[in-house]
This record gives C-alpha cells, structure tokens and sequence, in this order.
C-alpha cells in the first residue's frame, strides 16, 4: 500500500518506518525543513534503539521517503496517518488540536480522489467528528476519517509495533476494516489481535489504557510509601499482587513517579474529556495529583538522608524519564535537580544519550560524561534512570568519599548485596541500608 505519515515526531517516524519495513511505500511529510534533510541525510531526530538502521534499510531500497511535500505525499497515498503532535494546552488539561485540524485541512486542500485519513496521534474522544465537521464545510466527501491510536512505548517502539497485544481500529463504516486488517494482516499472522469499534470507542481506548497504566503504576507507588513505614519490601507485593492473572505482573514497579510523553499528558486529557461530558472521574484525578505529590516526597526524602543540602555533592545517574530514550518529558530529575540546586548542594549528572539543555543555565549543575568522573566525590548518588551499564557498578572502588549513600529511585540493586558491602543505601519501599 501506499502510504502517507503526516509528522515524523516519535509517532510518525518509528511507525511510518515500520510500515515500509512491512513493504509498503511510506512518505513522511514533515513541516520542519531540517528534520527533513537530516532525515534524508540519515540523521534521525529522536534516539530509539534500532530505529536508524531500520530507516536506512528502507530508505536504501526506495520504500521510505522523507518530505516537506504534502500535496506529493497525498495524492500518491491511499491512506493518511495525522501523527502530529497534540500537546495539552499552556496551564490547562484541555488538548491542543490545532495541529491536528491543520493537517486534515491541508490533506483536504489537495486530496482529490477517494482517501482515508487515519488519526494515530493521540486525539480526545469526539475529534473524528470535529474532522468531519471541517471536511463537511471544506466540501470534501471524498475523504472519511478513521481512528487508529499508536501504543508504542520509548525505547520498545520497533519490537511493540512488530509484536502489539493489540490493534485497535475506529471506525462507523465496516469497510475500512477490511482496509486497515489488509495493512495490517502481517502483524495479525504473528498474532496481534484486530479490534474494532467505533470511532469514538477507539479514540477512547487510547486514554483509557494510558490512564490505567498510570493508575497502576500510582497504586504501587503509594504502596511502596506504606512498605517504607511498615518495613515490608514493596518488590514482594508486586510479586504477590502480580501473580494473580486479574491484576497482571506488568507495570508494578514502583520507582520515582511515572513521567515521559504520554502518562501525564494522557491522564490530564482525559480528566478533561470527562470534564466536557460531565462525567466524573474522580480515580484518574487522584492519580495525577498524587503522582505530583510524589516527587515533593522525594525532595524531603533527599533531605532527610543528607540532614543539610548545602554544599552537598549530589551524583544523577541517568536523567530520562526511563532507559533507552534521550526524552526528557516530565521527567522526575526535572523537578528535583533544580531544587536540589538551588538549595545550595552541587549536582553533577550523567546520562548515556548526553547533557541535557533542562539543566544548561542551573548553576552548581555540570555534566560529566562518564559515570566515574561523575561519582568521584559525592556525598550522595541518586539513581534515577535504570539504564543497564548502570546495573554492575561496583560503588566502593568509584567513590573517593568513604560516607557516601545511594537513593536508589527504580530499586535496580540487590538490597542484600548493599548491607554486605555495608554501603548507606535507600531505595523505593524497602527497608533502608545504615
Ligand atoms: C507509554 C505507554 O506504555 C504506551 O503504550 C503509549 O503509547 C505511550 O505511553 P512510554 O511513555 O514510552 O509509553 O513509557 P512506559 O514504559 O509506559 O513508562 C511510562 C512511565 O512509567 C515511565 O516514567 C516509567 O519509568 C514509569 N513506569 C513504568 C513505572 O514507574 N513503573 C512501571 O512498572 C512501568
């Protein structure tokens, strides 16, 4: 098929590089003439593991192409995936669409012939009607819209687009379905299931499942604050909790507070959509205040552990919001490394996908760019990001200082092994090492 990725932002670019990778020919448009020639340099924007060779080898072979020409893109493709951003609006949970709303006008200005535009951006219940609303005034009947919303995960996207759970497809016309479990059929081989449901039931989909994740990730969270006061591993609950088929061992895990491009973008927006239907949903709010509330317990926490922040030398190990992505999106390390600046301690950072301009203008904050060096004289290392060369340090040869302590924030080490090296180790709802 042929096919067109309107924004090659996370969404567009891993999944329209997918697709060509299925064997189909894949045009991503984008507006921003230098990502687009770095593109077509082989240079991509984002880092996710895979990804560049994937564009290379599609690229090479003619399948992928990169442009800032829309009209081309269109009216060579039958289907057109809108993978724009939909940021919430400034100081409010409401969705910004208007990237969206511009795409499909400019799809419509140049579409011709029959097409389907396709929403894989996350979009509020209710948008792919607000888009027939625009086509029926642009009089373009020869364009109908559907709803396919994207679960990829940084850092898995390539392995959760070839192997999903599930594809959900929204639609009130069943023939699109046909259409889209033709796209698609490669991945149903393998054992995706293909779901249908109307057009808003998809759109509903999306938020619900990320709001759900979050719920869950909230839940053991403040059960781990409980297992901290209660001297019980919260690791054993999860496992325990887990093992029941109902609940699900997978995203359990306490640590910092969930962050990145999605959760916390997701759970305001459907709080929102709740809002405009006047529905309450008092659980999703909950969860986002005390996923917020969260991060201030860390900073007490911090200061509880150093008694006084001043002068205090501070180690971050990773900054991400998780592994394997260089996105910064709500990350907890942005709440906490300016605070822990500007209460006087020096914080240095170390991160594998480099120094972050978040942290450029903070004074008493430098970038180191190897662990050692980064860890050399703290006072106290806090482990943020469970990237996997993080997972063998042996701290008592990096560390100068003989009375370090290590904020273990994702429990990434062996609680034991930290008593017997007799290292001052804290970590997320488990006893604590003094
Ligand atoms: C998420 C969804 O998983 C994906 O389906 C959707 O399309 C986009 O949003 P992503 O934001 O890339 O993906 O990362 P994810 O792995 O879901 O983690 C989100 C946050 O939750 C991270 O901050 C992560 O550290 C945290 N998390 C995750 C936990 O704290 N505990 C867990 O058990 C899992």
């Amino acid at each position: 098929m042929n096919i067109c990725m309107i924004g090659t932002g996370y969404v567009g670019l891993v999944s329209g590089t997918c697709f060509a990778d299925l064997g189909n020919k894949v045009f991503c448009v984008d507006k921003d003439k230098e990502k687009i020639k770095n593109l077509n340099l082989g240079i991509s924007p984002i880092y996710e593991p895979g990804l560049d060779e994937l564009i290379k080898k599609n690229y090479n072979v003619g399948r992928l192409k990169f442009s800032n020409n829309l009209k081309e893109a269109v009216t060579k493709s039958e289907l057109i995936f809108i993978c724009v951003g939909t940021p919430n609006k400034v100081n409010s949970k409401q969705v910004d669409l208007s990237y969206v709303f511009k795409a499909v006008k400019e799809v419509a200005k140049v579409a011709k012939n029959k097409k389907i535009i396709i929403t894989k951006s996350t979009v509020p219940v209710g948008t792919g009607d607000l888009i027939d609303k625009i086509l029926i005034k642009l009089r373009k009947k020869n364009i109908d819209v559907i709803s396919n919303p994207e679960f990829l995960r940084e850092g898995e996207a390539i392995r959760d687009f070839r192997f999903p759970d599930r594809i959900v497809i929204g639609s009130n016309k069943k023939i699109y379905f046909k259409i889209l479990k033709k796209l698609y059929q490669p991945l149903i081989n393998k054992g995706a299931k293909f779901f249908t449901t109307s057009r808003r039931g998809s759109e509903l989909i999306k938020y619900a499942s990320n709001a759900f994740l979050a719920t869950k990730i909230t839940f053991i969270n403040e059960l781990a604050n409980l297992c901290e006061k209660a001297d019980i591993n919260v690791e054993d609950i999860s496992l325990g909790m887990g093992s029941d088929k109902r609940i699900g061992s997978r995203f359990l895990r306490a640590g910092p507070a969930y962050g990145g491009s999605c959760f916390p973008k997701d759970t305001k927006g459907l709080v929102s959509t709740g809002e405009k239907y006047n529905s309450e949903l008092s659980i999703v709010k909950t969860v986002i205040k005390s996923n917020e509330n969260r991060k201030k317990l860390h900073l007490n926490r911090i200061k509880k552990i150093l008694i006084s922040l001043k002068k205090k030398k501070i180690a971050f190990l990773g900054v991400t919001f998780k592994p394997n992505t260089d996105d910064m999106r709500d990350s907890v390390s942005l709440k906490i490394i300016p605070y822990l600046c500007k209460n006087g301690a020096f914080v240095s950072y170390y991160d594998p996908t480099g120094a972050k301009k978040d942290f450029k203008k903070l004074k008493n904050c430098k970038f180191y760019d190897n662990i050692n060096k980064t860890c050399k004289n703290a006072d106290l290392i806090i482990l943020h990001t469970e990237w996997d060369e993080f997972k063998s340090l042996e701290f008592n040869r990096i560390v100068k200082n003989k009375n370090y302590k290590i904020f273990d924030l994702r429990n990434l080490y062996n609680f034991n092994e930290m008593k017997n090296k007799k290292i001052k180790y804290f970590s997320i709802g488990r006893p604590n090492v003094n």
